[in-house]
């Protein structure tokens, strides 16, 4: 049975009864979209002016709105106002509030907008306010490896390909290797956000208004760059929701991908790493266990990061312009991605930070595996030996030691000449970890200098990061 009208729905003149409850159960979108309650009133002063501006309210009337405006944010702030069952959304429970505080009046404000472009702003706004929360949080897991990368310049690891050990390499550079990845997110974050800083207000519902607004007025008070150039594609426009949750969605990938080489590096069977008690879980009926839960839930939530994505680009997909109630459906996968992302990322650079790295079990697994290989290679290619000889005779040097299970230094002078002609005794000044390392002096290879340039660079772009991620979108 419909009910009877609600007292706060934003519409009604032309029905004759009130919304069935299965329609308002399913229309709902108060209880997710409340989080955008600060910029939807952000954009009403804005509005307000605007129409102030335009004779459309006189100065009593605006004092009295901005007025309103404030004591209702204040309200929301502390609690004291809250949406209630019959709020549809946060527009509407914000008509609410502002019809209470003011009376009549209050229903001046919603001349020339829409929900439509109120929502599209809203949650921009939004999403580009908490872009730079996340770049802060990604900054603080940057920081984080970089301080572990800057103790283990110096200290060899097994570096691996196919999870095979293929040629040592510093750990330090290791490290910086799922730095980098973070410092492209921070680039993509800051991208994405000069094309999302663009105001739909002034859309209206999708032609414009009748009224004389002033959209770039509007874009202005509230930190964009500028107003739509087409009302049309600025209600139907979800480009800022995609794009941004592809952007989280390779965040996460990208920690997936850290948490998945954690987990290896605390595993018994690699034992490269401890974590810290704090940063460990246990186990309710095995004593003995230490977990790396943060990292497997850095492995897990990729997916529901790119599940997002998915949900809002197949949304999307087939989507007749303009405005079409599907749109709903953009809003929790965006705060799902921040929420997610702003639990994993301090709790990984915490782990990251407290690790204790075991170099002495990392320094004797870097050789092992014929991993000095190359450096033979090397070795005859210096001795003017074309490489894919110099490749076969290291491959039987290899095979060799493989039979009689020992090192390739370990190899008599007799045998390096059987293997041969090219190879003698002097062979063995490659095969260290050592010079392999030092030996590596071009810029991005995992040698001690490139390595500490390396570093340098990342921790000055980092710096020109901490900036952005605190800067406010809404200029107060
Ligand atoms: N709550 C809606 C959303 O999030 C905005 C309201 C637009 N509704 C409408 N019937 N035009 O997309």
């Amino acid at each position: 049975m419909p009910e009877t009208e609600g007292p706060t729905r934003l519409w009604g003149g032309r029905f004759a009864g009130g919304p069935a409850d299965a329609l308002a159960r399913l229309s709902v979108s108060v209880h997710f979209d409340w989080r955008l309650a600060p910029y939807d009133i952000a954009a009403s002063r804005a509005h307000a002016r605007v129409l102030a501006g335009a004779g459309l309210l006189d100065n009593d009337e605006l004092g009295q709105m901005l007025a309103a405006l404030d004591d209702l944010e204040s309200a929301c702030a502390a609690g004291e106002f809250r949406p209630t069952v019959e709020d549809e959304d946060v527009h509407t429970a914000l008509e609410r509030g502002l019809l209470e505080r003011l009376g009549t009046l209050g229903g001046k404000l919603r001349a020339g907008r829409s929900r439509n472009d109120q929502v599209a702003t809203d949650l921009r706004m939004y999403l580009r306010d908490h872009a730079r929360g996340v770049a802060a949080a990604v900054v603080e897991l940057a920081d984080a490896l970089l301080e572990q990368a800057g103790r283990h310049v110096d200290t060899p690891a097994p570096g691996l390909t196919h999870v095979q050990h293929a040629q040592p390499v510093s750990f330090g550079h290791w490290l910086l290797a799922h730095v980098q990845p973070l410092l492209r997110d921070l680039d993509r974050l800051r991208d994405w956000d000069a094309r999302a800083a663009i105001s739909p207000l002034g859309s209206g519902a999708l032609a414009g208004s009748s009224l004389p607004l002033d959209p770039a007025a509007v874009a202005k008070e509230l930190g964009f760059q500028a107003p739509a150039q087409n009302s049309m594609d600025a209600v139907s426009d979800r480009d800022f929701v995609a794009e941004f949750l592809f952007i989280t969605s390779l965040i996460g990938v990208h920690l997936s991908r850290l948490g998945e080489e954690v987990v290896l590096w605390t595993s018994q069977e690699f034992g490269w790493v401890i974590l810290d008690d704090a940063f460990a879980t246990g186990s309710s009926i095995m004593p003995q266990k230490k977990n790396a839960d943060i990292a497997e839930l850095a492995r897990g939530k990729a997916g529901r990061l790119i599940g997002g994505l998915v949900a809002v680009l197949t949304m999307l997909k087939g989507l007749p312009l303009t405005y079409d109630r599907d749109m709903q459906e953009d809003k929790e996968p965006a705060f799902d991605a921040i929420d997610t992302l702003l639990l994993l990322l301090p709790a990984l650079a915490g782990m990251i930070s407290t690790m204790t790295v075991r170099v002495d079990r990392l320094a004797a697994a870097a050789p092992v595996g014929f991993s000095l290989a190359t450096e033979v290679a090397d070795w005859l290619v210096r001795k003017h030996v074309p490489f894919r000889d110099a490749h076969e005779i290291t491959g039987r040097l290899v095979a060799l030691c493989a039979a009689r299970e020992c090192e390739l230094e370990d190899v008599s002078d007799e045998d390096l000449k059987t293997v041969s002609e090219h190879l003698d005794p002097s062979v063995r000044e490659v095969l260290s970890v050592r010079s392999a390392l030092a030996g590596r002096t071009t810029p991005g290879s995992t040698g001690p200098g490139p390595v500490a340039d390396q570093l340098q660079t990342a921790s000055d772009k980092l710096d020109s990061w901490r900036e952005w991620s605190i800067e406010p979108v809404v200029p107060r």
